[in-house]
């Protein structure tokens, strides 16, 4: 049991990557708090988890909200103790090319997916503060380290990693890490429209990763799990790729290259 006396906090664990997080949390020993925008996708995965015998609560709340995210934290340490892990994992894709996209597109993004990282990080900072203890995970991406499109979302996750880097350095000497994991594609909802648009979309995609497969929420879980427990004591500020290897170099370049 990897996190027995722990409780932690996943935003976005509705759905994808947060939903398998969270079960794998609760299967290793932690209450869970299951923060989704979406009601009925916190109750569905609290109910799984306490369905196989562990201990969760689902909240409502939106990341881009500190009013909801404080009340989440007050709500969790008072039905399981302080906060110790947070896992800032919500975030929407949307949006591709300056030219195209408008101003509104770029705010919700960046909204989301950056600033819900920094409110949440703000709403479990001062317990774990005054506990002297903490870990915080956060979700980045591949599109966070190089240029492949969706300018809002990857601009924002490239933002995600540099303050988590920050928050690191800043609250390393309270007791508190702060690591990012960066993930390549992984079969989720998030990629349900472009599926329903392009149904080949992962196998084509599959092809770029020396692995050969596309992730699945399961691969982020186990990476989550690693940071978030006493097995990563002395790691914080990292960068975690947990990507089949996209990001290990440009395999095509090579065969330029050697011909
Ligand atoms: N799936 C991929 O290919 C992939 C790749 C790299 C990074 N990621 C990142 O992994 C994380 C999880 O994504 P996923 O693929 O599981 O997506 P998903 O759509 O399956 O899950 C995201 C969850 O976040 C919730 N959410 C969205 N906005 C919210 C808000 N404002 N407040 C509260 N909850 C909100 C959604 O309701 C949903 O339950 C995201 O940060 C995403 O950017 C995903």
């Amino acid at each position: 049991m990897q996190l027995e006396h722990h409780t932690a906090l996943i935003t976005g664990g509705g759905s994808g990557i947060g939903r398998a997080t969270a079960l794998r949390f609760a299967g290793e020993g932690a209450a869970v708090a299951v923060f989704d925008r979406h009601e009925t996708a916190a109750r569905a995965v609290a109910g799984e988890i306490e369905a196989a015998g562990g201990r969760a609560m689902p909240l409502q709340g939106d990341v881009t909200d500190l009013v909801s995210l404080e009340g989440a934290v007050a709500a969790t340490h008072e039905r399981f103790g302080p906060v110790s892990v947070l896992v800032a994992n919500a975030a929407i894709s949307e949006g591709d090319d300056p030219l195209t996209i408008s101003e509104e597109t770029w705010d919700r993004t960046v909204n989301i997916v950056l600033k819900g990282v920094f409110l949440s990080a703000k709403a479990v900072l001062p317990g774990m503060i005054e506990s002297g203890r903490g870990a915080i995970v956060t979700i980045s991406s591949v599109n966070g380290q190089t240029g492949i499109g969706e300018e809002p979302y990857s601009a924002a996750k490239a933002g995600v990693i540099n303050l988590t880097q920050n928050l690191a350095t800043r609250y390393g000497p309270k007791g508190i890490r702060a690591n990012c994991i960066a993930p390549g594609t992984v079969q989720t909802p998030i990629w349900h429209e472009r599926v329903d648009r392009d149904p080949a979309v992962f196998e084509r995609i599959a092809r770029w990763y020396p692995l050969g497969r596309v992730g699945q929420p399961e691969d982020i879980a186990s990476a989550a799990l690693f940071l978030a427990s006493d097995e990563a004591a002395w790691i914080t500020g990292a960068v975690l790729n947990v990507d089949g290897g996209l990001m290990a170099g440009i395999p095509h370049f090579g065969t330029e290259l050697t011909g």
